[in-house]
C-alpha cells in the first residue's frame, strides 16, 4: 500500500524527486550555464530497486528542474553510479564536446553466479546537452579481473599525464586507470589498501586538485559503507599528491568531509573551472529505505565550495555553502543579537543577561521572529563554551545542536526529535570534532523541511543530519554556559528559490 504523502518533510531548496527512490549523486556536470545532477534512481518503488540515472537541472545549484530519465537498466544491467565529462577534444570520437557517461553496470544475472565479474565500466553519450543519451555499442569499456566491488568510475582529464584518470572503487582500495580515449583504459597503480577507514566496502571515489598558498594539492574522497564516523555511511578523504600514476598522501590520518550520518556518496561536479563544487546524498543507509517520507525518498545535501586548509601539520578540506545561497537570503528578515555574555554583565549586554539567569535564553522572542523551516542561524562565539541549542515544538519534541567544550566536539542529537520507530538506527547523539583551536569560533546552520547541515570554524567541521518531528517546531532557544561570549547571533530567513 502506498504510505500518506508527506509534503511537510519536502525540501525547499535542496533537490528531491518529485516521487520514488533516489540515492548517490551521478555525473554532476557543469556545461553552458546549466548545472546537471544525475542520480541513482528507482522510478518504480520508494525503496532501493533496479538502478536508472534520473535527471534534474540548475542554473543556480538551488533551483532543480526533474528532467526525463537519462539512462534505463539494459541488457548489461542495471546503471550504478558514475562520472561525466565534457570531452572537449572529442578524444572518445563521439563528437566535439560530447557530454560523456561512465558508470558502472552491475549485472543482477551474473551477480548470482558469483564469479565476482558483474560489475563493469560502461560508457553513454549526449550530443543534446543531456536530454538524449545513447549507449556506446562497445560496451563494457572496461571488463572485472574478478573483484565483486568494482565500481563507481570517476573520470577527469589530468593535464599533467595529458590523459584521462580513472578513479574507481575496488573493494577495499582504490584503483587508478588512465585513457587517451575514455574507450581503452590501462592500470597506474592502487592506494588504500592499508590506510584510511576501512569498516566496509569503498565505493564513490573522486580525485581533484585544490591550491593553497598557491601550492597545488591532491584531494582523494573515498565514500565508505558501512564505518563512518557516526556510524553507517560516510565520506572519507586523503589530502596529497597525484602525479598521473600514483597517489600519495601526506598523512595517513583518518579525516571526514562530512562528520554526519546524513551525507553520504558526495562527489564533485566537473568542468566548473576554479570552483571546487561537492554535493553529497543526505541520508544514510542504515535507514534510507525506512524514512517516513512519500511519495518520494531522500534529497540532497546543499551544493558547497570546498577549500583547503591547515592545521597544525595536517590539511584539512573546507566546505562552505555555495555564494549562490546568498539569493536566498533577505536582508529585511536578519534578526541579529550583538555582544552576549552568559556570565557577566556588560552594557551591551544587559537584557540578555538577565535572561541567561534563568539558564536559558528564547532566541526567537529576543530577535522578534518566528520559527521558520527554511532559515539560517549563524553564531558568531568570541570564547566558545558549551552551549546548547534547543529547537522544539507543543508536543515537547526536541533537536539538539551545540558545542561541548570538555570533548572538544561539536553536537547533533535527535534522539528526542520526532517518532524514530522506523528504524532502531536513526534516534541518536552524533559528534564531530573540533578541529579549529582558537576560542573563537563561527557556527552556521542551515536547516530545511527536515534537515539541519551545520558548518563551523570556516567549513573545517560539517555535520548534516535528517529529522522527521510530528509537528513543526515552533521554538529556539539557547542554553549558555559561564564564560560564553558570543559576538553576533543572526536568525535569518531564507527564501524559497522561485521556479
Ligand atoms: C553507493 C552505491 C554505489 C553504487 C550505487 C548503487 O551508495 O552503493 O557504490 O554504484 O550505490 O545504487
Amino acid at each position: 500500500q502506498t504510505p500518506a504523502p508527506t509534503p511537510q518533510y519536502r525540501p525547499a531548496y535542496h533537490f528531491a524527486p518529485a516521487a520514488h527512490w533516489m540515492n548517490d549523486p551521478n555525473g554532476m556536470v557543469y556545461l553552458n550555464g546549466t548545472y546537471h545532477l544525475f542520480f541513482q534512481y528507482y522510478p518504480d518503488g520508494m525503496s532501493w530497486g533496479p538502478m536508472h540515472w534520473g535527471h534534474a537541472t540548475s542554473r543556480d545549484l538551488l533551483r532543480w528542474q526533474e528532467q526525463p530519465i537519462a539512462l534505463y537498466p539494459d541488457k548489461l544491467g542495471y546503471i550504478f553510479s558514475g562520472s561525466a565529462v565534457v570531452d572537449e577534444n572529442n578524444t572518445a570520437g563521439f563528437g566535439k564536446n560530447a557530454l560523456v557517461a561512465i558508470f558502472t553496470h552491475h549485472d543482477p544475472e551474473e551477480e548470482k553466479k558469483k564469479t565476482g565479474k558483474h560489475e563493469t565500466q560502461s560508457l553513454a553519450y549526449s550530443l543534446d546537452e543531456g536530454k538524449t543519451w545513447t549507449k556506446y555499442a562497445g560496451n563494457p569499456v572496461l571488463k572485472n579481473p574478478g573483484i565483486p566491488d568494482f565500481r563507481d568510475p570517476k573520470v577527469s582529464w589530468n593535464a599533467q599525464a595529458r590523459k584521462w584518470i580513472m578513479t574507481l572503487a575496488t573493494k577495499d582500495r582504490i584503483t587508478f586507470y588512465s585513457s587517451p580515449n575514455l574507450k581503452d583504459w590501462t592500470k597506474e597503480s592502487e592506494f588504500g589498501e592499508q590506510v584510511g577507514a576501512h569498516g566496509g566496502v569503498w565505493e564513490c571515489p573522486d580525485l581533484f586538485p585544490l591550491t593553497l598558498d598557491k601550492k597545488t594539492y591532491w584531494v582523494l574522497l573515498v565514500n565508505l559503507n558501512p564505518g563512518g564516523p557516526n556510524g553507517g555511511s560516510a565520506t572519507q578523504y586523503f589530502v596529497g599528491q597525484f602525479d598521473g600514476k600514483t597517489f600519495r598522501p601526506q598523512t595517513n590520518t583518518t579525516k571526514w568531509a562530512d562528520y554526519g550520518p546524513d551525507e553520504y556518496a558526495g562527489v564533485t561536479f566537473a568542468n566548473t573551472g576554479n570552483r571546487c563544487l561537492f554535493l553529497g546524498w543526505m541520508s544514510n543507509w542504515d535507514y534510507a529505505q525506512q524514512v517516513p517520507t512519500a511519495p518520494w525518498r531522500s534529497a540532497m545535501t546543499l551544493p558547497r565550495e570546498l577549500g583547503l586548509r591547515q592545521v597544525g601539520k595536517e590539511l584539512y578540506l573546507t566546505s562552505a555553502p555555495v555564494k549562490e545561497v546568498a539569493s536566498m537570503v533577505t536582508s529585511s528578515r536578519i534578526r541579529p543579537l550583538t555582544n552576549f555574555n552568559a556570565g557577566k554583565a556588560s552594557a551591551a549586554a544587559q537584557p540578555l543577561t538577565d535572561l541567561a539567569v534563568k539558564g536559558e535564553i528564547d532566541l526567537l522572542q529576543q530577535m522578534q521572529t518566528q520559527w521558520r523551516p527554511q532559515s539560517r542561524l549563524q553564531l558568531r562565539a568570541r570564547q566558545l563554551q558549551d552551549m546548547t541549542l534547543v529547537l522544539s515544538n507543543a508536543q515537547g519534541e526536541e533537536l539538539l545542536i551545540g558545542f561541548d567544550k570538555k570533548a572538544n566536539q561539536y553536537f547533533i542529537d535527535r534522539s528526542k526529535a520526532g517518532p524514530s520507530g522506523f528504524s532502531p538506527k536513526f534516534a541518536a547523539r552524533h559528534v564531530a570534532p573540533r578541529l579549529s583551536s582558537a576560542p573563537a569560533a563561527d557556527l552556521t546552520l542551515f536547516f530545511d523541511a527536515a534537515s539541519v547541515e551545520l558548518f563551523a570554524d570556516g567549513g573545517l567541521t560539517a555535520m548534516t543530519e535528517i529529522f522527521f518531528p510530528s509537528a513543526p517546531f515552533t521554538s529556539l532557544r539557547l542554553r549558555p554556559t559561564p564564560g560564553l561570549t558570543l559576538d553576533s547571533v543572526e536568525y535569518t530567513w531564507l527564501l524559497t528559490p522561485t521556479k
